[in-house]
């Protein structure tokens, strides 16, 4: 029998696997492994030393089960969390994580906007300028192609002053394949930094490369992912 590989893509695998996690162990989806809480308030960390302020209008891109949401649903003004996901088991699993800290009625008075998202081509958000962008250990699982569908939409979504981070697995065999296999799977999505950087410059941002010590240790430089800062170039 024939099997169309390309037929069940890549998105529908990931959608899957977080739906099963989410439902299992909603509190197992952040990297790197040093629980939940803690997985997000680094990331909050960071961000507020970044300049984050409660006014800021921020966006969580493969957002999971809201490890950084549960922060800044808190931290900033209402509306102003919008967290994105192609789970939206993650999404629901999430919300009852922060409601279980902060409390339902919190969550409510804040309104996050939560949003199943099908692809990276941001039509769920258009017409929204995002002052602040977290990916966080989304496209480490990801191959380029969606990287690149990123890279191309992003600019409906910011403004000049946006600042965008999101971390990539630093590697020279950026693998081919947008649909998984067996085989493809198991492979880490290393993608090669001179790559990353050309399809940054054509389409109009720039890239520097955070020192991720202060608020990881050596947690993220370890396993080779860096944490990457884009604007306007
Ligand atoms: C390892 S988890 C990271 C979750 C979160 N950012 C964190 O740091 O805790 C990766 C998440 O990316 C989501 N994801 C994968 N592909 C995506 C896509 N194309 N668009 C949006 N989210 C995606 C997965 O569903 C999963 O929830």
């Amino acid at each position: 029998m024939l099997i169309r590989l390309s037929s069940f893509s890549y998105t529908q695998f990931q959608r899957r696997w977080t739906d099963s996690i989410a439902s299992d162990n909603p509190r197992f989806i952040h990297f790197p492994r040093i629980g939940w809480e803690e997985a997000g308030y680094r990331q909050f960390l960071f961000l507020k030393s970044q300049g984050l302020k409660t006014h800021h209008k921020f966006l969580d891109l493969g957002c999971g089960t809201l490890a950084l949401g549960n922060y800044l649903i808190e931290y900033l003004d209402r509306g102003n969390y919008t967290g994105m996901d192609i789970s939206a088991k993650a999404l629901i699993k999430g919300r009852e994580l922060v409601e279980r800290r902060i409390g339902r009625e919190k969550v409510k008075e804040k309104r996050p906007i939560l949003i199943q998202n099908r692809d990276l081509t941001f039509s769920e958000v258009i017409g929204q300028a995002f002052d602040y962008i977290m990916v966080f250990s989304v496209f480490t699982l990801l191959p380029i192609k969606h990287f690149e569908e990123f890279v191309l939409n992003i600019e409906k979504i910011i403004n000049q002053d946006s600042k965008i981070f999101l971390t990539i697995l630093l590697g020279e065999h950026t693998h081919p394949l947008s649909f998984p296999t067996p085989l493809s799977t198991n492979l880490k999505h290393e993608y090669d930094l001179n790559l990353v950087q050309e399809l940054l410059l054509l389409n109009g941002h720039k890239m520097g490369i955070v020192d991720t010590n202060e608020h990881w240790g050596n947690s993220l430089s370890e396993r080779r992912v860096a944490l990457l800062e884009l604007s306007h170039r």
